[in-house]
């Protein structure tokens, strides 16, 4: 419901279609120092670290880049190490990070993004899209990799976060070296599995898999023709699980990017009558099963599992049409949409034996960044874990902040102020009793990813805690927060106040190994 008591707290705020969000915010400097604490505890035996990654600034050479997906990656680490939560964030040095620093106009090309001066000498047969590194960060064998899905990983240090340089798994990854941002691991063996898009010798994508002292090698090639954007992927005990909708990297619409003339967001489209394939690749081996289903819209995955001969994989699927979610990603990502198009309901597809994909939504909120507790990855799961996305569905004019409650509808010398309907807030899905319950973030504030992570290393799933980033944006500041896992509703156990706004990122991970950011 509409939130004007919340609102009536934040009078100063002045937001309308168009207005900045603080959560874009560029984070040039690179900190290393203890969060200050303002409420609750750290609680007891929360010892480990958690990775982010996300891109930290919207641009490159002095001049702003094009698309949400074209800043460099910026990696954060939180080290709880039992008293405190230590905070470092580093850029990952990549060949576009450093060229940046010394050019006029974008070091590279990107999604939405004109490399130098924009013009077709600049670009004109250039990587289409730069490297970034800015989606997702990985722990395994050892190796911590910032990853960037059309791109090979790059290593880090996961004390300091310095970068080591790029990572290839000793010369294994295939072609252009992709490797997605959103691998799985199986915690019962220990293996990472991963995908990475390939154009040679045929589109479609590598699939790998890297044992528990970090060696890998290539599963099987899974061809996709016309070339499809896919982000992301589900793991269960027998397969991994692919839902690969019809984004399509148009044949035509490539060449101009290839010429230099526009950018590679151009030369995608969603081309809705092919529908969306899910496609099973068994782990050891065997034949490949593709059912297709009616388009969906999707860029992740929560879970998927075997269930008897049926496999069940839980996505957050998009209600809004492609042109306007790919549309939102250009130009003005950075300035408040008053209806937002990210997002969308958790939804679980059940894939039967005869090939028959039954579809059920969950809830009916506009969320996105589903999670799990990664212990029970490839396994039936009890609990979900999503960010609700701020939902802003009308204009209110509010009073100046002499008046206490605000009216709807006053004209006389009152801000514009939006309703929020929906706050952003972190919400637990209790799939067996199909109970929810959501931390909603103060006044129009928003919220990343939340990581979970458990009390202990065999304490049953869900019990634990939710890791998260809010920006508070009447305050223009951003504080971590620690939820109870299984009632958000009750609000954090602990916040920690950082010293600037952070960057809202994407992507993270959580190891109980404590780093020691000497
Ligand atoms: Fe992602």
């Amino acid at each position: 419901m509409t939130d004007l008591v919340g609102l009536a707290r934040t009078d100063e705020l002045k937001i309308s279609e168009g207005s900045p969000l603080g959560e874009f915010q560029a984070l040039h400097h690179e900190h290393d120092y203890t969060l200050s604490p303002e409420f609750g505890a750290i609680p007891a035996g929360l010892r480990g670290t958690l990775y982010r990654n996300g891109a930290g600034r919207w641009e490159s050479g002095g001049s702003p880049v094009g698309h949400l997906f074209d800043g460099d990656g910026m990696v954060c680490m939180f080290v709880f190490d039992g008293q405190t939560v230590r905070f470092r964030n580093r850029y990952v040095r990549t060949r576009n990070y450093v060229a940046g620093n010394r050019s006029h106009g974008p070091a590279g090309r990107g999604f939405g993004t004109m490399r130098g001066d924009g013009g077709i000498r600049a670009n004109a047969f250039r990587r289409p899209v730069a490297d970034f590194a800015n989606t997702g960060v990985f722990l395994h064998a050892g190796k911590l990799l910032a990853l960037f899905e059309i791109a090979k990983p790059h290593s880090l240090d996961p004390d300091t976060l310095c970068t080591n340089g790029i990572y290839d798994y000793a010369g294994r990854l295939r072609g252009l070296g992709a490797f997605s941002a959103h691998p799985k691991v199986d915690r019962r063996t220990g293996e990472l599995f991963n995908f990475g898009f390939t154009m040679w010798p045929r589109p479609g994508y590598n699939v790998y898999r890297v044992d528990p002292a970090g060696k890998l090698r290539t599963l099987t090639r899974l061809p996709v023709f016309p070339p499809l954007l896919n982000h992301d992927f589900a793991l269960t005990d027998r397969f991994l699980v692919f839902v690969i909708d019809p984004i399509v990297i148009s044949p035509t619409g490539i060449l101009p990017v290839l010429a230099g003339l526009k950018p590679m967001h151009d030369a995608i489209r969603f081309q809705a009558p092919l529908g969306t394939e899910i496609v099973l690749v068994p782990r050891d081996g065997g034949p490949i099963r593709r059912i297709r289903t009616d388009a969906l819209l999707h860029f992740h995955v929560a879970n998927a599992y075997d269930d008897g001969s049926d496999t069940v994989i839980e996505i957050v699927r998009y209600t809004d049409d492609f042109d306007s979610v790919w549309a939102a990603f250009r130009g003005a990502f950075k300035q408040l949409r008053l209806n937002p198009v990210f997002g969308g309901p958790l939804t679980r597809l059940r894939i039967t034996k005869t090939g028959r994909v039954v579809r059920e939504d969950l809830n009916d909120r506009r969320l996105e960044f589903p999670q799990i507790d990664s212990r029970f990855c490839g396994r039936r799961h009890r609990y979900s874990y999503a960010t609700g996305i701020a939902e802003v569905t009308r204009l209110v004019l509010h009073r100046r902040p002499s008046d206490a409650c605000g009216v709807t509808g006053a004209h006389s010398a009152a801000s514009t102020v939006g309703a929020v309907v929906n706050p952003a807030g972190i919400t637990t899905f209790d799939h067996r009793t199909g109970s929810q319950s959501t931390y909603a973030v103060p006044g129009y504030g928003s919220v990343c990813e939340p990581t979970f992570v458990p009390r202990t290393p065999d304490a049953p799933e869900g019990d634990g805690w939710l890791i998260t980033v809010e920006y508070l944006r009447a305050e223009n500041r951003s504080r971590l927060v620690v939820l109870d896992a299984k009632s958000p509703e009750r609000g954090p156990c602990y916040i920690g106040g950082f010293r600037h706004p952070l960057p809202i990122g994407l992507h993270g991970m959580f190891t109980p190994r404590v780093a020691s950011p000497h």
